[in-house]
């Protein structure tokens, strides 16, 4: 069963034609990877897929439900993490989940607030202003909000952007724990590594569609066999990545 299902999706700005065409598939349970560049589209694409914004053309279904007609089983069936932080800096880190678990009208929010902090590694900080975090711990806190209620599927739009590397990994930590238990994971990247890391699968959007998609298997396939031998080692998903946007007859080869 597919989480998301996404068919000829288009969405233009007045002149602008953002999105081209996207097809999508995401198996449910899975990390799913969005990767493109400053520009690509990747937060509109979330965008309309947790209904924040219609599409111009085309469908995309959440967990069965349209986006277009059945809005309010999509956005009760997946929670977004935007690119810029949602908590409340002046409360601490266990106010804030207490806060979004009674919006979300959970039944015992206090004990919500307590396992989140504990799942990830904030039990210390949750008695703390937020003001007082660390980048990462803001994104763990984040992520940790999302949470809140279960959701089938979280969209994390660029979860890890602005980060240190060691705050990065913590992240990529706690967005492994998530699929584990069973939440289907999509997450928009300008960062290669992180979707080599995390990633089932890894879709490509460059002008307007997924001009590729696959396991970092599958990727890794694509790349030119001369490029390979000259490097030995394996291709890297950003020698791929760079070859795809950068070869015209890759993208052409993709469309309809
Ligand atoms: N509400 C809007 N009105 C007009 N143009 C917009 C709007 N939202 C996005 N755009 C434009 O659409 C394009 C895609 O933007 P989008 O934010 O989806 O890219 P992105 O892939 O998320 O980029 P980034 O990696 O910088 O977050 C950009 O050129 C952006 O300027
Ligand atoms: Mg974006």
């Amino acid at each position: 069963m597919n989480a998301v299902e996404v068919q000829s999706l288009h969405k233009s700005f007045k002149d602008l034609d953002v999105l081209q065409g996207v097809d999508l598939r995401i198996p449910s349970g899975s990390i799913y990877a969005l990767l493109g560049s400053n520009g690509a589209g990747k937060t509109t694409l979330v965008k309309i897929l947790s209904t924040l914004l219609p599409a111009d053309s085309g469908t995309a279904t959440v967990n069965g439900f349209d986006v277009s007609t059945e809005p309010q089983q999509v956005r009760a069936s997946l929670s977004l993490t935007g690119q810029f932080a949602a908590t409340d800096a002046v409360l601490t880190g266990w106010e804030n989940l207490v806060l979004i678990a009674r919006l979300r009208k959970q039944p015992e929010p206090q004990k919500i607030a307590d396992e989140l902090l504990e799942q990830f590694d904030l039990t210390d900080a949750g008695t703390r202003k937020v003001a007082t975090y660390s980048g990462g711990m803001r994104r763990r806190l984040d992520i940790a909000m999302s949470l809140v209620g279960n959701p089938s599927m979280v969209i994390l739009d660029e979860p890890t952007t602005g980060l240190d590397p060691q705050a990065r990994i913590q992240t990529w930590q706690s967005i492994k724990s998530l699929a584990e238990s069973g939440t289907t994971v999509l997450l928009t990247t300008q960062y290669l590594e992180e979707a080599e890391q995390l990633a089932d699968r890894i879709a490509i959007l460059h002008e307007g569609t997924i001009i590729q998609e696959g396991t970092l298997e599958d990727l890794r396939k694509l790349m030119p066999a001369p490029h390979i031998e000259q490097v030995v080692q394996q291709a890297t998903l950003e020698d791929i990545f760079l070859s795809l946007v950068s070869s015209p007859n890759v993208s052409e080869g993709a469309q309809p």
